[in-house]
């Protein structure tokens, strides 16, 4: 990929499997790259193989981003560290186990935090700091599975449900300031998220993913369904009546 201006891009969950395929694109074509992630060991790997592809510049902090009170102090720091911002990737996250979320709400309310508190937080911050130079892009991965909620993973759908629709209202409020804010809607990719999944070896390829998100990335496309077949996928699953779908197995 080629790139005539290098961009400066704080990812956020950088050892993911989505995040880690993106940022090798963004090392290969010479950008510079703030990764934050909790795993250190995981994370000096990632930063290693990313300055061997030709980043221009790379820096990271291990946090837990669950911990929203450190946000302010850790994001003004990438972004001194970076000498500036051009793109936010978000792409913490975790699936949970579904059944011990209906069994208690411990592990829901879990799911719950790290998937939509946390960004929320991260990106209530990163917009005002966005909005007030009337630059940069704020890009988000949410899920399909915040479309409709199902009985199989209606915790995870409905912190996805509600990271969409922050993300929207947020795009809605600062889009006017200059500032892109992308909401992204996977269907099923595969990575260590999805691996134990049923049919995950006929899960969406990560390196196309990557390569489909950095472009609607540097376009700053308002809302990416990848693979794109599923924005059709769900204008089917939303128009099925309740009625029916509450009986279905999904
Ligand atoms: N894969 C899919 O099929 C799919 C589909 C739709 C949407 N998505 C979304 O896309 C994003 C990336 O998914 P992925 O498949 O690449 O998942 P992944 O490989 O499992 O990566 C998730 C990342 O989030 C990090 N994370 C979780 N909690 C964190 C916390 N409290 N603080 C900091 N980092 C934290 C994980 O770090 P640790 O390694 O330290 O846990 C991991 O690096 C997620 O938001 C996911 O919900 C994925």
């Amino acid at each position: 990929m080629t790139n005539p201006a290098p961009k400066r891009i704080l990812v956020l969950g950088a050892t993911s499997g989505i995040a880690e395929a993106c940022c090798r694109l963004w090392a290969e074509r010479g950008d510079s790259l703030f990764l934050v992630a909790r795993n250190s060991d995981r994370l000096a790997a990632v930063a290693a193989d990313l300055r061997t592809r030709g980043a221009s510049y790379i820096d990271s902090a291990v946090a837990d981003l669950d911990d929203t009170a450190i946000h302010p102090e850790l994001l003004a720091h990438a972004i001194n560290s970076l000498a500036g911002l051009d793109i936010a990737f978000f792409a913490l996250g975790v699936l949970g186990d579904q059944q011990k979320a209906e069994r208690g709400f411990a592990e829901a309310g879990q799911i719950l935090h790290t998937n939509l508190v946390a960004p929320a937080s991260l990106l209530t911050w990163l917009a005002n700091y966005c909005a007030q130079r009337h630059s940069g892009t704020l890009a988000v991965l949410s899920s399909v599975a915040g479309e409709r909620g199902r009985k199989s993973n209606y915790v995870y759908g409905s912190s996805k449900a509600g990271l969409t629709a922050f993300v929207d209202g947020l795009r809605n409020r600062i889009d006017r300031e200059g500032v892109r804010v992308m909401t992204i809607k996977p269907g099923p990719v595969k990575t260590a998220m999805t691996q134990s999944m049923k049919g995950s070896k006929k899960f969406a390829d990560v390196e196309k993913v990557a390569v489909t998100l950095v472009t609607a990335i540097d376009k700053g496309t308002d809302v990416v369904y990848v693979p794109g077949i599923w924005r059709v996928i769900m204008t089917v699953i939303r128009a099925i009546p309740e009625r029916v779908f509450k009986k279905l197995n999904l």
